[in-house]
């Protein structure tokens, strides 16, 4: 599977990807594209890992990251609703997992509001799981379009641990920041507010939840249907982005400078 990008008189479009086969390729070969000179093409390469996935019950592991939530924050507490389950179903190499070696990723990075934990969290476990930069990179990819465009959080916990909450919201983009300070305005909660903390637990939960059925999938079929065309917003933007532009620009977003010189003419 390759990828290659050409230069076309205004930027970059999204049908400037051309894919080998009607596949899209890994990110990480293209993103570093300017750094390393004459690099035209990515190749998705599979990996090993001792961590095996089993089939797991969506609804479990939602409510096992909406109760760990509490104790260990966004990213940690998707990595244990998968993690607690695992141990028992799989063993292994999920025995001993350091759940909490990733806490620091919780309020997009020790609270920097980049990008929201619960995907770093998910992405952990997909990486794991999974045995080919293709499939985790579009499962992940698919998990941001989720995140971005649906109405959240929608998960009902078995028993309200925290407040009883009212909004959901569509954040627009996997940022932290936006995406609770939308909710916050919404609700009408400061951050330090249990309000806020019981949105973050069950928007952890329905992270988790889609995860869940995408390895599933896996599991059963062998493979991964993506749902979303990978790099999506690079291709369209010309820059590694989101499509919420006016959220930080306003009405005139800045078009890319076209130095695109590393990329094939
Ligand atoms: C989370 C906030 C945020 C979002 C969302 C965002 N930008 Fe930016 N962008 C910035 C900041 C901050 C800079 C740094 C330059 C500046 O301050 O204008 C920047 C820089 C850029 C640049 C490089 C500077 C230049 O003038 O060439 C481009 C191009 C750009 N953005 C385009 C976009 C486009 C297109 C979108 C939507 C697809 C977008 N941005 C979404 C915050 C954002």
């Amino acid at each position: 599977m390759t990828i290659e990008i050409e230069k076309k008189e205004k930027g970059l479009s999204r049908r400037d990807i051309i894919t080998g086969a009607g596949k899209i390729a890994a990110g990480a070969a293209i993103l570093s594209m300017g750094g390393i000179g004459k690099v035209t093409e990515a190749e998705a390469y599979s990996y090993a890992s001792d961590f095996k996935y089993k089939k797991l019950n969506p609804r479990e592991v939602g409510q096992i990251s909406y109760e760990n939530y509490f104790k260990r924050w966004c990213a940690s507490s998707v990595i244990a609703g998968f993690v607690a389950p695992l141990k028992k179903k799989v063993g292994g190499a999920w025995k001993g997992f350091p759940i909490d070696a990733y806490r620091a990723f919780h309020g997009g990075l020790a609270g920097w509001g980049a990008l929201c934990g619960t995907l770093s969290g998910a992405a952990v476990i997909i990486g794991l799981s999974t045995r080919d930069t293709d499939t985790a990179e579009s499962m992940i990819n698919d998990l941001a379009f989720y995140y971005s465009y649906t109405e959240l959080p929608s998960f009902t916990p078995a028993k309200i641990l925290k407040a009883k909450i009212h909004n959901m919201t569509m954040a627009g983009t996997p940022v932290c920041h936006i995406s609770v300070g939308k909710w916050m305005r919404s609700e009408g909660v400061a951050f330090l507010s249990n309000e806020r903390s019981e949105r973050c637990a069950r928007l952890a939960a329905n992270i988790a939840m889609e995860a869940v059925g995408m390895l599933n999938e896996y599991a059963a079929n062998g493979k991964y249907s993506p749902k979303h065309q990978l790099l999506f917003n690079l291709a369209a933007n010309g820059i590694t982005s989101q499509n919420n532009c006016s959220d930080c620009h306003g009405q005139n977003p800045p078009s890319p400078n076209e130095t695109y010189q590393t990329l094939k003419k």
